[in-house]
Order: structure tokens, then sequence, then C-alpha cells
């Protein structure tokens, strides 16, 4: 297999746990597991009793009914329990597609979404994001041109990262038609989902609303539970989903049993983990609301609705790597620059965590000191 390096995860492996502050982690604030058992009576006594066996390759059966309930038309049967977000990503592709494929992918993106692809051999053709007044925009004419008799599936990422874009009920419903009428597989990576700023932002998921729709969710990010490792796979088509069990023998065979417990705690206790990660979103907004008011002489943001990252256009002269080592070294602040994602001039912040007041803090004490002329 010849694939590319994960830029962004090349990244990350070197600099976040050196880094003193972070501005753009994608994931909400985390928790101990004292905290998340203590989100249920009875729990603790029952993790401490857990048997540490095997578990079921397909995930726990409680599991994945509690990750049906996410959905309206998913059932239990049709979700595949997996090791993060990563491996069903990888998955899908390996047991999917097949090279000479044609795949449409929502670009920018998390880099796995093109590259897992491009190393079997698929045609990649990238849906780029057009910004019309500083909003990040994906137009769908253009996306019904790029269509071919060979596309096989459609990666889509919404809320995105990492522009914080995400698709209206509308521009969903378009997409799913011309899925429809050309017979292709839509592929979104939906690890956001449920971190709507407003729940007039919610969209379906597709795998509820498009027969060949899949979704991916995992505990990492709206849940803040990153070190479970535990996402998941899900989709009404079975023969997709089956093809992807059958490869993950070849991969981690089953999940962490004391993750799959954990994570089962987590989501029926969901709403109360929703509610504190959307207070933590809705606390840091307002902060990055009055530094890109005060700083709007060197950097603009589109301000998503969904999600907890954005990505901020830098007006002055700089190349976003240099920028960022220049940040990480002089402040010790890490930022994620845009060329992680092949493209310029950006740098992408997170507001899911509540160190992020103190990072912020200090990232504006290295701009008054760097950027303000005297
Ligand atoms: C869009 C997207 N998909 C997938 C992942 C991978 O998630 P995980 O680390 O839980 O495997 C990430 C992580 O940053 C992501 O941003």
């Amino acid at each position: 297999m010849n694939i590319k390096p994960f830029k962004l995860e090349r990244y990350y492996t070197i600099h976040e746990f050196s880094a003193k502050y972070s501005l753009c982690n994608s994931d909400c604030e985390a928790m101990t597991i004292k905290e998340l058992l203590s989100l249920e009576k009875g729990a603790t006594d029952k993790f401490h009793n857990l048997w540490l066996g095997y578990t079921e390759t397909k995930g726990h059966p409680r599991l994945r009914k509690e990750i049906s309930n996410i959905y309206t038309k998913v059932t239990s049967e049709d979700v595949l329990v997996c090791t993060g977000a990563q491996e069903p990503i990888f998955l899908f592709s390996q047991a999917n597609l097949k090279s000479q494929d044609e795949i449409i992918v929502q670009s920018p993106c998390y880099q796995s979404l093109h590259s897992v692809p491009e190393s079997i051999g698929c045609k990649i053709q990238k849906w780029n994001v057009k910004y019309v007044n500083n909003i990040p925009t994906f137009d769908l004419e253009e996306l019904k041109k790029m269509v071919t008799s060979k596309t096989k599936a459609i990666y889509l990422n919404t809320p995105h990262n990492p522009t914080g874009f995400h698709f209206s009920k509308e521009e969903q419903l378009a997409i799913v038609e011309i899925a429809r009428t050309h017979n292709i597989i839509i592929f979104c990576d939906e690890v956001y989902r449920e971190l709507e700023h407003k729940s007039e932002y919610t969209i379906p998921a597709f795998a509820d609303i498009y027969e060949n729709g899949v979704s991916v969710g995992v505990m990492s990010k709206t849940y803040g539970l990153p070190g479970l490792r535990i996402g998941w796979i899900a989709s009404r088509n079975s023969k997709i989903i089956e093809n992807i069990a059958i490869f993950k023998e070849y991969t981690t065979i089953c999940n962490a049993g004391p993750s799959e417990f954990l994570a089962e705690v987590a989501l029926r206790n969901r709403n109360k983990i929703l509610e504190r990660n959307l207070n933590i979103v809705h606390e840091n907004l307002p902060l990055f609301d009055r530094f890109f008011e005060t700083y709007q002489d060197l950097f603009s943001w589109y301000k998503p609705n969904a999600g907890p990252i954005a990505f901020v256009k830098m007006k002055f002269d700089t190349e976003d790597m240099n920028f960022a080592q220049t940040v990480l070294h002089k402040q010790s602040v890490l930022l994620l620059p845009s060329s992680i994602y092949d493209l310029q001039g950006y740098f992408r912040i997170g507001f899911g965590r509540t160190t992020i007041p103190e990072a912020l803090k200090q990232f504006e004490v290295f701009v008054i000191q760097n950027l303000l002329k005297a």
C-alpha cells in the first residue's frame, strides 16, 4: 500500500503535547472516567466487574442500540462500531472501492477522506470550497457537472473540517437527489454532528435520508471522549456495512471492551454531555467575536453555525506555516496552519475546550507584541 503521510496527524504528533497552549483542537473538553461513570447510578460498579474478554466484531449490541438512537431510520443492525472515526474512513474505502473508481471529495478536507481512496488507485475529483464575501460555499451546479458514469461515491464532511461550513437541509436534499439519480454512494463524515450552535441548524444524517448514504460518527469530537477511541459507521445499505465488517477482521477485529462500556454510558447520557459541551462553545465564541472585532485589520473569520472549529484568514503578508511556527516558538500557542490542508493563508482554531480563554489571551499577547505597528 502506497499512502501519503497524514500531514495534520504528523503535525499534531510533533506539537500537540509540547505546546503549552492550544488554540486549534477539534475535540470538545474531555472528562475523567470517574466523571463519566458518575453520570449513571451503578455504572462504576458495573465497570469494575466488566469481563475483559474479546468483544463482538460489530460492537456490543447495547452500544449499537445506543448509537442507533442518534438516528431516525438507522437501526442497530445498520451500525458497525470501530476504532475512532479514522478506522471506518479507512475501512469504507478499502472495502467498497476499486482502483479506477471515480470519487468526488469535498475539499479541503481531513486528509484520509482523499488519501485512502487515492492509495487504492481511485481517480479523485475535488469539489472545492469557494469563499463568497468571506463565507465558505460549495457550488451544487459544479457538483452536478463533476458526476460521470464512473462516479462511485461522493465524500462529504458536515459540519466541515476545516472551514466550519455546514450544509443546509435544502443543500443536503439537492446532493441526495444528484446521488440518487446516478446511483452514487454518499459517504459523510459527521463527526461534528449534534454540535449545531442552534437546533435549527441540525440536518438529518445522510444514512437516515438516503438508502445509499453512509454516516460516520465518533465519541471523540462532539462528546469530547477521544481517549475511548470509539467510533462507528452506519448505513441502511447492508452490503456496504458487511463488506467493512469483513475487512475489519484484518485491522482491529473488535473494540476495547472498557471503551465500549464507557461509550454506552456516555451515549445513554448524551443530552447532559451535549449541554455541557455546547455551553463551553457558547462561552468561547464571544471571546473570538471580540478578538476578531478588535483585530479586524489583521484577521477575518467565518463564524460557523455548527461544530467546534473555524478557519481564520490572515490579511497580512505571511506564509501560514511560518506564522504558526513563530507563534509556537515565541508564545507556545499551537495553531493549525492551512497548508496542512494544501491551502494558503489561513489557520484553524477550535473552541470546544475550557482552556481556550487562556490560549486566546496568550495569542493576543503575541499579536500585540509582533503584529501591531508601533
Ligand atoms: C473530519 C474528521 N474526521 C475524522 C477524524 C478522526 O477522528 P478520530 O480521531 O476519532 O479517529 C477527525 C479528527 O480530527 C476529523 O476532524
